[in-house]
């Protein structure tokens, strides 16, 4: 049993059959997914998903590429809706200053407000980190250390960057490009770092892994991602299931299957 620890279950690209994939997925092995906010109705469509579904989970919050919508009114309406048991994280926040969708400044102030939010929820965070590593780094090392802090999806950097965050309290989530073959660099990160800080992810509808490559990713794909991780660290498939479920049930404070 797997979980797919971040997805967006909102996005049209599901929407001529959203139930059949979430459908499938579930048959085909996985326990649960966490669908991601990027912004206010998506957060609130992440939301009522969980309702519809017992294995969905949703994350609230703003993607740095919808920074520049966000605002303290916005910020309040989602911390209401963070007191839902089934929203476990907040997210997805971050920098992003490869596509600079919203200004760098605009996206900086949006994110840190958003740490201080989920810090003091008590809610950990999922992290978009594209080409501002140094930025993130040290944002989160002046935040300090701590348990349960949180995810850095679809992680990109190298291995002593995982490391580091790794130490800060952070999990790293591994995504399908694991499995593309000129990887070499998060093939090496998903061979070394800890294995009770390794997470899996689709990041669908986007980044499909190997055979999927170029097609919609969809959740119950984490299942190419998983085994190309089991290949690369040379331990069993089901052991590492096993491993990333706990770790994901650890992180998000999920509760039991019932
Ligand atoms: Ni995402």
């Amino acid at each position: 049993m797997l979980i797919d620890s971040h997805a967006h279950l909102d996005m049209q690209d599901f929407n001529h059959d959203r139930n059949q994939v979430i459908e499938r997925a579930i048959k085909g092995g996985l326990s649960r997914i966490i669908t991601v906010g990027i912004n206010m109705a998506s957060s609130i469509a992440a939301l009522k998903l969980t309702r519809e579904y017992d294995s969905v989970f949703a994350a609230v919050g703003y993607h740095p590429h919808n920074a520049s919508e966000c605002n303290r009114q916005a910020l309040n309406k989602l911390t209401e809706t963070a007191s839902d048991p089934k929203v476990v994280a907040w997210g997805e926040i971050g920098l992003d200053f490869y596509r600079n969708r919203s200004l760098r400044d605009v996206q900086m102030n949006v994110f840190l407000q958003q740490l201080e939010i989920a810090g003091e929820l008590g809610l950990p965070v999922i992290i978009h980190d594209r080409d501002a590593h140094n930025e993130i780094l040290s944002i989160l090392k002046k935040i300090g250390k701590g348990d349960r802090k949180g995810v850095i999806h679809c992680f990109s950097g190298d291995t002593n960057m995982a490391m580091t965050l790794i130490e800060l309290g952070y999990y790293i989530s591994i995504s399908g490009v694991v499995t593309f073959k000129k990887a070499s660099l998060i093939k090496e990160v998903a061979s070394n770092i800890p294995l009770e800080r390794l997470l899996v992810e689709t990041d669908s509808p986007y980044l499909a892994p190997a055979p999927k490559r170029g097609k919609r990713n969809e959740p119950l794909f984490v299942t190419y991602t998983a085994k190309e991780i089991s290949r690369l660290r040379g331990i069993e498939p089901d052991e590492l299931a096993v491993a990333l479920s706990a770790n994901t049930e650890r992180l998000f404070d999920l509760p039991a299957v019932s």
